[in-house]
């Protein structure tokens, strides 16, 4: 039987590798890969630079309208647009990263980027990474995977990874930060951070990227060819 294009859900805590895991997936699989988080930073990003409240849904709502958010290839990483700005870099910046879980909190901002996503996803062939892909974005992907690894070693990827950017906050601030969203992300009302009942857990603490890969494959190719 011929391999399906499937929708692949990779949901899990701040800096628990799903970036770096789903994009490699999606290159092995001919897939797109969709970052979700960029979504809500881009969003973010573009609120702190036009002087739109960040907890004003209404407001951020509002200005969604004239805000198209688009993906292109890129090396190492995917390009980040915002209109026809390439805001690749700016949404990783600590202030984004410090206030997007404002953002992410807001009920209307949530049902329209959900609705993105979903429209991106339709056709399959698709890995999409965030907090509630299995959960409220595609609860009918054939392959869920909920990726947690402890905060200690989430704060020393964080750390290795700023440093190749440049950004240089020290070890210690950077878990407390991820503790902070770890929170909010599972406590907020709407789409909290939560495990979908038919995803598969994935501890990656003592594993490595490859390790990681190679088991979400064996997952998706299972999945593919029991269809
Ligand atoms: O994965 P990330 O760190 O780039 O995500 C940025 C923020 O966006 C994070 O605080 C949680 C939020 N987010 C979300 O609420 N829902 C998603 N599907 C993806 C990210």
């Amino acid at each position: 039987m011929a391999e399906q294009a499937l929708q692949v859900a990779i949901d899990g805590p701040a800096s628990a590798g799903k970036s770096t895991v789903a994009k490699l997936v999606a290159k092995r699989f001919g897939y797109i890969y969709v970052d979700t988080g960029a979504m809500y930073r881009a969003v973010t990003y573009w609120a702190m630079t036009h002087q739109v409240p960040l907890a004003d849904d209404d407001a951020v709502a509002k200005m969604m309208g004239s805000l198209t958010i688009s993906f292109k290839p890129g090396e190492p990483d995917q390009l980040v647009f915002a209109n026809d700005e390439d805001i690749t870099a700016a949404i990783r910046q600590p202030d984004v990263t410090n206030n997007v879980s404002t953002i992410a909190a807001l009920p209307k901002v949530r049902a329209l980027l959900t609705d993105h996503q979903r429209q991106i996803a339709a056709a399959g062939g698709v890995v999409m990474d965030g907090r509630d892909i299995g959960s409220t974005v595609l609860p009918k992907a054939e392959v869920k995977i909920f990726l947690v690894a402890s905060a200690a070693e989430r704060a020393k990827r964080r750390y290795a990874e700023n440093i190749t950017k440049g950004i240089n906050t020290p070890l210690a601030q950077l878990q407390a930060e991820i503790e902070l969203r770890d929170h909010k992300d599972s406590t907020r009302k709407v789409s909290p951070l939560t495990q979908a009942a038919d995803a598969v857990l994935v501890d990656t603490t003592p594993m490595s990227i490859e390790e990681v890969v190679a088991a979400i494959a064996a997952i998706i190719k299972k999945q593919s060819s029991t269809i």
